[in-house]
């Protein structure tokens, strides 16, 4: 999507920053998962779809055109009621370009396709918007999973298989952060600020420590544990440098979370977990490296792991 040159100090705010990664996330997606997907609901219509997390609609955009179904009916759940009341203005601009869709009153629409669309601001922890109470066919979030704590991934689970043992929706969760954090040219103090920029991902907040890069693992074992069926396949950003507007997000990010971790007396704890750097070698290694971005000459490999979770074949007839 961008492949204009950014200012240094190019820092986005939430909605502009979800708006640039849906070129990365696009451009990052196992196939064969996606595959998983369209065949699940190929023969659905109307298919039901819930999106967890759904933020500005990304996942929607996304998907919409690429399932076979021509009746979709879209349920977007979102605790962030800015990014809420933004979906139909995100709609309205990058449907058309990135999917070929119009926007109409509530639906989105491509020649013989119809998705319809219904938005609900709430926690889908907490089961807001009725999530675990109504009927789907899939489920899925993107993006989502490794900002929430193991516990409530637990929990997540815990009532996804309390609630939906009926319908057995699919479960397709993309884009979960991995260990992969890899800049090329390589340079000293690279580990020191991957180690602190994860390990602010996993500091201790109130619900508890982020998954952070052990999302997808972590995933994976806790649906298993409660018998699900678990594929997973690689889907990391390999970020050019032609993207620089990517390329400076990414690296406000890295500044923000670890000056945040070198500055704050309460993360003294998580610090010494994640690895000693002064302050002056972050700002050096910053300079630099926003210096190669300006001169087009750093990428960036981002890891993740997109996973495909489905229901335990029901026990057949008993044999007599
Ligand atoms: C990185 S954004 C991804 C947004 C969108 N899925 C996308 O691909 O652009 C993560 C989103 O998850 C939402 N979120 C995280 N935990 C949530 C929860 N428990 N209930 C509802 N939304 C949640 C956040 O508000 C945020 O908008």
């Amino acid at each position: 999507m961008s492949s204009e040159p950014a200012s240094p100090s190019f820092v986005p705010a939430e909605y502009e920053w979800l708006l640039l990664r849906f070129e990365a996330d696009r451009q990052s997606r196992a196939p064969g998962l996606l595959a998983m997907a369209q065949e699940h609901t190929a023969r659905r219509a109307p298919v039901r779809i819930l999106d967890l997390g759904a933020g500005s609609g990304s996942n929607l955009l996304y998907l919409a055109p690429r399932l076979p179904a021509s009746t979709q009916e879209w349920t977007l759940i979102d605790r962030d009621a800015a990014l809420v009341r933004r979906v139909e203005t995100s709609f309205a601009a990058m449907a058309p370009v990135v999917s070929g869709m119009e926007l109409g009153a509530g639906e989105l629409r491509e020649r013989d396709r119809a998705v319809r669309y219904r938005l609900e601001i709430g926690d889908f922890l907490r089961g807001d918007g009725g999530v675990f109470e109504q009927a789907w066919d899939l489920v899925v979030a993107n993006a989502v999973f490794d900002l929430l704590s193991a516990e409530q991934v637990a929990r997540f689970f815990d009532l996804a298989v309390e609630s939906w043992q009926r319908d057995r929706p699919a479960m397709y969760f993309t884009i979960n952060l991995d260990h992969e954090f890899a800049i090329e040219p390589g340079a000293a103090h690279d580990d020191a600020v991957r180690a602190l920029f994860h390990g602010h991902m996993q500091r201790q907040q109130g619900f508890g420590r982020g998954l952070g890069p052990d999302s997808a693992q972590a995933m994976a074992r806790i649906a298993g544990q409660r018998g699900l069926r678990v594929h997973g396949a690689p889907s990391p950003w390999r970020i050019g440098a032609d993207q620089p507007a990517m390329l400076h997000a990414n690296l406000d990010f890295v500044d923000h979370a670890v000056h945040e971790m070198l500055a704050q007396p309460d993360l003294a704890q998580d610090r010494a977990r994640a690895g000693s750097l002064s302050v002056e070698e972050l700002d050096g290694w910053l300079g630099e490296r926003r210096a190669q971005i300006d001169r087009g000459e750093l990428t960036l490999s981002v890891g993740h792991q997109d996973l495909w979770i489905t229901w335990p074949e029901p026990p057949g007839p008993a044999a007599s």
